[in-house]
């Protein structure tokens, strides 16, 4: 609970750190470290709450369990909300939408009209 937070002075965020550029491991000074867009947006929250931030490694699908359970107090995995994780678990609003686009060459746009102009190309 937050006052349980507050109290321990310590935020626990759970994540799955195999998901770049979300979370992931990068080794520096021959230590291994979780980085990436979640534990940044984990420690602007921590930061604001005036705790630290601890984060627990764990498989992605121990997570939601793991909330449950009280061994983590938040998640963020990349994790999108879902109906049937919702009736476990209270998803946050959304902290990011992303666009992706394919990209081809201009000479070679109206080649592709839609997904059917990939057919049998390789
Ligand atoms: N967005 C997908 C989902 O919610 C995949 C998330 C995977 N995240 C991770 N940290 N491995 O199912």
């Amino acid at each position: 609970s937050l006052a349980k937070v507050k109290s321990r002075g310590v935020l626990v965020m759970g994540t799955s750190p195999d998901y770049a550029p979300y979370e992931f491991i990068i080794n520096k000074d021959g230590k291994n470290e979780v980085v990436g867009m979640d534990v940044e947006v984990g420690k602007a929250i921590a930061k604001k709450m005036g705790v630290k931030l601890e984060i627990k490694q764990m498989d992605f699908d121990s997570l939601l369990v793991a909330l449950q359970t009280g061994k983590v107090d938040m998640v963020l995995s990349a994790m999108t909300p879902t109906a049937s994780r919702a009736k476990s678990v209270a998803f946050s609003n959304v902290y990011y939408k992303a666009k992706q686009y394919i990209i081809v060459n201009k000479n070679e746009k109206d080649l592709y009209k839609d997904k059917s102009s990939f057919a049998g190309k390789k």
